[in-house]
C-alpha cells in the first residue's frame, strides 16, 4: 500500500443517523479536505446495544461501507469507555466506587469498574462482535481501545484484586510490613485481607501503601486492556491496536500500559496563545517525545482540535495557521498521523462547543475548514515520510513512578516541587541547540545515548545506579540533579548517603536540601577554573553537598552554605558525570549543555544557527533525513542563519518563514 500520513479524526455518525444528507455530506467533505481515515465508534455503545444482548450493527457497517467505497480508513474503537443506562442499572457493579467507598452514578464516562466480571463479559462479548462482523473489512485498519483509560475504583471486587496483587507482589505479610514500614504509628498488617486501598476517612499517609495503589491500578488498567484485546482477536481481529493517551497524565504509568498494545496514541490540547508559543510548543514537543520513547518508533496523533478546546479555562480560537503548525510538530516528532478531534461539530451536550473540521454551519468556506483541508493537500505530499524515525544521541529521564513516589513524599517542598518545569529547562536547552531528545523512563536502556540527564530522580528502581554506573564507565556522560537517589522502589530512604550508590560516580555526598520559600532565590556562583562564568539564580530546592573525588564548577552565593559546592564535575571510567544541585534558572541550562554539547561533540541537526522562536526537529528514512523547521513566533522570522539544504518537501523557501509557518526539507545522507 502506498505510503500515507493518516488525516482525519473522530467521527461520530450515530448521532446523526437522523439526517442522512448530513452523513451524506460528511464524506464529501472529507475528501475535499484531504482526510483519508476516521475513528469510529469511541462512544457508540448504546446505538450498538440499545437493549441488552439485542444488538444493532447494521448502520455502522453501512458507514464503513460508504467511508471505504470513499477511499477513507476506518479505526475501530472499542465502546467500552462509556456503558449504557441498561447496564447500570441492572448491574450497579459496574459503576465504580470512589475512594470515600460512595457508588457512584450513572452518568458522564469512564466510570465503570475495572474488575467486575459483569462488565468485562459485557465488554468481551460486544468487542469480540465488533471484531467478527468488521476485522476482515478492509477499511479497518487499526483498533482502538476503549478511550482514554484513567480512573481508579475502590470497590469490594478491587479491593479484593489488590489484596491479591499484594500477596502475589510480596509473598508474605511480613516483607509487605517492612517494605511499607508499617510499624510506624502502629500500622502493622497481620494479612494480606486486612489491607484496604488508601482513603480520605482512612489510610492516606502510609507512602509505601499509596505508592503500591498506584502501580495496582496501572495492573489492573492493563489486565482490563489485555482482555479487551483478547476479545477481538477471538472475533478474528488481526490489525495492530492502540490506546490513546494523555497530556502528562499522572494517574497510570504508561510506560507499562504501552508494553499491551501494538502502537501509541495521544490526544494533545495544548493552550496556545497564553505565554510566548514557542514556549507551548516545546512543552508540547516534550509530550510528543515522550510518547515516541515509550515504544521508541513511531506513534499517532490520535486527537487534536482544529480550533477551540472548549473544556479549556478559556477556549481561545487558533490563530490563523496554528493548526497546519500543531499538525506538522507531531509528524516532526515521530508521529504518523494528524487526527482531530473531531471532524463533525456534535449538536448538544458538553462538547457541542468543541472545535471542529465541519462546525454547526455545515459549510466547507469556514476558515478552519480551509486551513484543516490546506494541511491535508500539504500531508499528502509527506507520504515518503512513514516509517522513519527519530533519533537522539540524547536523553532526558522523566518517571511517572519517579513522580508518584515524589511528589507524595511529604519532603522539602510540599507546595510545589515543580519536577515537570524542572524536566522542562533541560528538554528545552537541549532543544534550543537543535537537537533531538529522547524523554525516556529509568527501565529504558541507556545503551544509545552519549548524553543522559536525569532531573529530580527521587526514586531509583532497582539496580538504577549500577545502570548510571554502568553508563559513565562505559564513556557517556550522565546529568543527575538535586533531589536524586533518596529512595528505593517502595519509597524507603537510602541509607548511607545519597545520591544511593553512585556517590562515587558523582565524586560528590549530598548532605542536606535546603528549601526555598516560593520566591526566595539563591544563587550558583562560579569556582576558580569553572567552564562557567556567570552567576546565576537558583530557587526551589539547594541541596547541600560534599565534594570528594569530584571538582566544583558552581558555589552558592548566599545563605549559611554561601561558598560550599552547588555543581559537581567528576570523571568516572571512561567517562564523565555531573551533579546539579539546585533548581538553576533556564540561562544555566542553556549554557551548560551549550559547554557539554562541545565537549562531547554532540551536533546540532543544522549546520548553522536555530533562531528564537523556532523549533527543528529531524526524521531518518532509509535513504534520506527530512528536516523539519518550524515558526512558532506570531511574526515573519529569517531563517537563513540556519544554513538548510536540500529539497523542499513542505513549505516555500529556505529564507524565511511566515507566523507560525512549516518547512520540511529533503536532505540527502
Ligand atoms: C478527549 C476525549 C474526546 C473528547 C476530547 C475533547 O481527548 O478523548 O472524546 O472528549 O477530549 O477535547
Ligand atoms: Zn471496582
Amino acid at each position: 500500500m502506498e505510503k500515507r500520513i493518516l488525516y482525519g479524526g473522530d467521527y461520530n455518525p450515530e448521532q446523526w443517523l437522523d439526517a442522512p444528507d448530513i452523513l451524506e455530506k460528511d464524506i464529501q467533505y472529507m475528501k475535499e479536505a484531504g482526510i483519508n481515515t476516521v475513528t469510529l465508534g469511541i462512544f457508540s455503545w448504546s446505538a450498538l446495544e440499545p437493549q441488552e444482548g439485542e444488538y444493532q450493527l447494521q448502520w455502522m457497517e453501512e458507514q464503513i461501507n460508504r467511508l471505504y467505497e470513499n477511499g477513507i480508513s476506518v479505526i475501530m474503537s472499542t465502546p467500552s469507555g462509556a456503558r449504557p443506562k441498561w447496564m447500570a442499572d441492572k448491574y450497579p457493579e459496574v459503576l465504580r466506587v470512589n475512594p470515600d467507598r460512595q457508588r457512584i452514578l450513572f452518568g458522564g464516562r469512564h466510570n465503570h469498574c475495572y474488575t467486575s466480571p459483569v462488565y468485562r463479559e459485557k465488554v468481551r462479548k460486544i468487542n469480540t462482535l465488533l471484531a467478527e462482523k468488521f476485522a476482515s473489512h478492509p477499511a479497518v485498519i487499526l483498533w482502538h481501545i476503549s478511550n482514554e483509560y484513567g480512573g481508579e475504583c475502590h470497590c469490594p471486587l478491587c479491593q479484593k484484586a489488590f489484596q491479591d496483587w499484594l500477596a502475589e507482589r510480596y509473598g508474605d505479610i511480613e516483607k509487605l510490613n517492612k517494605s511499607w514500614w508499617t510499624a510506624f504509628w502502629s500500622h502493622t498488617y497481620r494479612s494480606f485481607e486486612e489491607i484496604e486501598s488508601p482513603s480520605p476517612r482512612g489510610e492516606s499517609e502510609l507512602h509505601g501503601l499509596t505508592l503500591d495503589w498506584k502501580r495496582f491500578v496501572t495492573e489492573r488498567t492493563a489486565d482490563f486492556l489485555e482482555e479487551e484485546i483478547k476479545a477481538l482477536r477471538a472475533g478474528g481481529a488481526k490489525q495492530p491496536t492502540t490506546i490513546n493517551l494523555m497530556y502528562d497524565f499522572p494517574f497510570l504509568d504508561y510506560d507499562r500500559l504501552s508494553k499491551s498494545v501494538d502502537i501509541v496514541s495521544w490526544d494533545s490540547y495544548p493552550v496556545w496563545h497564553k505565554r510566548e508559543d514557542i514556549e507551548t510548543a516545546l512543552d508540547n514537543g516534550m509530550q510528543h517525545d515522550y510518547m515516541r520513547c515509550l515504544k521508541k518508533k513511531p506513534f499517532l496523533l490520535m486527537e487534536s482540535c482544529p480550533s477551540a478546546t472548549n473544556w479549556h479555562k478559556i477556549s481561545k480560537l487558533k490563530r490563523p495557521g496554528v493548526l497546519a503548525a500543531a499538525g506538522i510538530q507531531a509528524v516532526a516528532h515521530g508521529s504518523e498521523s494528524v487526527l482531530y478531534f473531531q471532524i463533525r461539530q456534535s449538536r448538544g451536550s458538553s462538547e457541542k462547543f468543541h472545535g471542529a473540521v465541519i462546525d454547526h454551519s455545515g459549510r466547507d468556506d469556514t476558515r478552519v475548514f480551509k486551513e484543516a483541508s490546506a494541511l491535508g493537500q500539504g500531508l499528502a505530499g509527506l507520504g515518503e515520510i512513514v516509517g522513519s524515525q527519530v533519533k537522539s544521541e540524547v536523553a532526558m529521564v522523566y518517571d511517572t513512578q519517579n513522580r508518584w513516589a515524589m511528589e507524595g513524599a511529604m519532603g522539602p517542598r510540599n507546595e510545589d516541587l515543580h519536577y515537570h518545569e524542572a524536566a522542562m529547562k533541560t528538554y528545552k536547552a537541549l532543544r534550543k541547540k537543535g537537537l533531538n531528545v529522547d524523554v525516556i523512563s529509568e527501565t529504558s536502556s541507556l545503551e544509545e545515548y552519549r548524553l543522559v540527564v536525569a532531573p529530580m530522580l527521587y526514586m531509583f528502581h532497582d539496580g538504577f545506579e549500577e545502570k548510571i554506573r554502568g553508563f559513565v564507565e562505559k564513556g557517556g556522560c550522565f546529568v543527575l540533579t538535586y533531589w536524586s537517589g533518596i529512595v528505593d522502589e517502595e519509597d524507603r530512604c537510602f541509607l548511607g548517603g545519597t545520591p544511593y550508590g553512585v556517590m562515587d560516580v558523582f565524586g560528590m555526598r549530598r548532605t542536606e536540601t535546603d528549601s526555598l520559600y516560593t520566591g526566595e532565590v539563591n544563587e550558583l556562583c562560579p569556582a576558580a577554573g569553572s567552564f562557567l562564568s556567570k552567576t546565576y539564580e537558583c530557587r526551589n530546592l539547594c541541596d547541600l553537598i560534599t565534594v570528594e573525588e569530584g571538582k566544583a564548577l558552581m558555589s552558592y552565593g548566599k545563605e549559611f552554605y554561601q561558598g560550599t559546592p552547588a555543581v559537581v564535575e567528576n570523571k568516572y571510567g571512561e567517562g564523565l558525570a555531573y551533579y546539579v544541585g539546585a533548581d538553576a534558572e533556564q540561562g544555566f541550562y542553556d549554557d551548560f549543555y551549550a559547554h557539554l554539547m562541545k565537549q562531547l561533540n554532540i551536533t546540532s541537526l543544522v549546520a548553522g544557527i536555530v533562531p528564537e522562536g523556532v523549533e527543528v526537529s529531524a526524521r531518518s528514512g532509509d535513504g534520506a533525513d527530512y528536516v523539519f523547521v518550524q515558526n512558532f513566533r506570531n511574526a515573519a522570522t529569517d531563517i537563513r542563519c540556519m544554513k538548510l539544504e536540500g529539497q523542499i518537501l513542505y513549505g516555500r523557501n529556505m529564507e524565511e518563514l511566515l507566523p507560525y509557518e512549516s518547512l520540511v526539507v529533503k536532505a540527502g545522507k
